[in-house]
């Protein structure tokens, strides 16, 4: 399964770096990023969350991010590039993924993080994150790295609220709070039906194609957070980290071209829109009269209609758990720093449940996983939802 249908993920980068010994007492699940490899050498593992035309600014990211560690000195080798590959004719396409199609998931996506070729799978080429054949001893031995992470997806501060820990060397910035959506933008280029780019990944990209001499992360934050105005950049962990130059991670020691700041208003879309406006455009673009047109507007309609099969079937499901007035409770937003549910286990099991018998969520059903960790956070039971989403989806499964 592509990792977009896992999580509403768009676009994804890694920036692994820098040998560095810190203390490491209650890492807790975070204990395998400590044993990243630790020879100062610096990797770039970059990944295109979705599939399909309509999500072609996810891949185009990865390209324009590519571009830019190959800029800034990153050797091929040390870039691991994970997209679904499938943009056929992809002008800035700089070269095949080293994972493509369902190979791009969130075992071969560890598995490469940790270094771990034998846990691969698919047909990937292999690569994998690591220092050499002594990176084991070498993990052993301690030794750990920063971690820069940039996340494009909706809701994206609920990855890291309330769960990265500020002392172990990751710092982590995400185009969203944990309760909004990001933004697509390029999005009226002409010639595309679909939107070329997100507005916080381009925006971040376009800071670093500038190369400005000495520039830190964290500086490149207050200007990403500025320019990207139709949500909230926010940054997690080891905010030490901001006062590093970004030339430690991915840009050239020696840059020096400045170039003016681009005052470019972007127009944006909702990243849970931007497939309604593509298939939109599709319909609008096709010849009037042709069979054409009239697939076109179907595509639309069936898009609609399920989108509208999945919010019913997940009030439905709230309102049979937990009765008409406390499903009101599943939007319940908890307090910023709080992680979004408390046990992942429940979560995970609450959704496949319901999927088992309502259909899958899909990129536009991801919108309600606040109120499936609501369940959890409420401690509905787990046969309790087994019952209620059986009778909710008896008559309009979602297809
Ligand atoms: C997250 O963003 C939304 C919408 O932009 C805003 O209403 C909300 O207050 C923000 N939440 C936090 C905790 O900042």
């Amino acid at each position: 399964m592509a990792m977009g249908s896992v999580v509403c993920l768009g676009f994804l980068l890694l920036m692994l770096l820098q040998p560095q010994v810190m203390g490491f007492a209650n890492s807790g699940p975070w204990q395998e990023f400590l044993r990243l490899p630790s020879d100062g050498t610096k990797w770039a593992l970059l990944i295109a969350g979705s599939n399909g035309y309509d999500n072609y600014r996810h891949q185009a990211d990865v390209c324009h991010a590519y571009q830019i560690m190959k800029k800034g000195g990153l050797k091929d080798q040390n870039i691991v590039v994970m997209m679904y590959d499938d943009i056929a004719y992809n002008p800035s396409n700089p070269r095949k993924g080293d994972y493509t199609g369902n190979n791009v998931n969130k075992k071969n996506f560890l598995a490469v993080l940790l270094g771990k070729k034998s846990a691969l799978t698919g047909t990937g080429n292999g690569k994998v994150i690591s220092s050499g054949p002594n990176d084991n001893d070498k993990r052993a031995a301690g030794g750990f790295k920063n971690l820069v992470i940039y996340v494009e997806a909706c809701e994206s501060g609920s990855i890291f609220q309330g769960l990265l820990p500020s002392n172990i060397g990751v710092y982590a910035m995400t185009a969203s709070n944990a309760t909004e959506s990001s933004w697509a933008t390029y999005c009226s280029t002409p010639g595309y039906t679909t939107c070329l780019g997100d507005l916080f990944s381009v925006t971040w990209m376009e800071d670093a194609d500038l190369r400005k001499h000495g520039e830190t992360i964290g500086q490149q934050y207050a200007i990403v957070k500025k320019r990207t105005t139709a949500s909230n950049v926010l940054v997690f962990g080891d905010l030490r980290i901001g006062s590093q130059p970004l030339n430690n991670y991915y840009l050239a020691a020696h840059t020096s071209e400045t170039t003016t700041e681009s005052a470019t208003n972007f127009g944006v879309i909702n990243q849970r829109d931007a497939q309604l406006v593509y298939l939109w455009r599709n319909y609008e673009e096709s010849g009037e009269g042709t069979g054409e047109k009239a697939e076109a507007w179907e595509r639309l309609l069936r898009e609609m209609e399920r989108r509208s099969r999945v919010d019913r079937s997940v009030e439905l499901v709230g309102d049979l758990l937990l009765g008409v007035s406390g499903s009101s409770k599943l939007m319940i937003r908890r307090p910023a720093g709080e992680a979004l549910v408390d046990d992942w286990d429940c979560l995970k099991s609450m959704v496949s449940t319901f999927e088992a018998h309502c259909g899958p969520l899909g990129q536009y059903g991801m919108k309600h996983l606040r109120a499936f960790a609501n369940m959890c956070n409420a401690d509905v039971d787990h046969h309790a939802m087994d019952i209620a989403a059986s009778k909710a989806c008896m008559h309009h499964v979602i297809s």
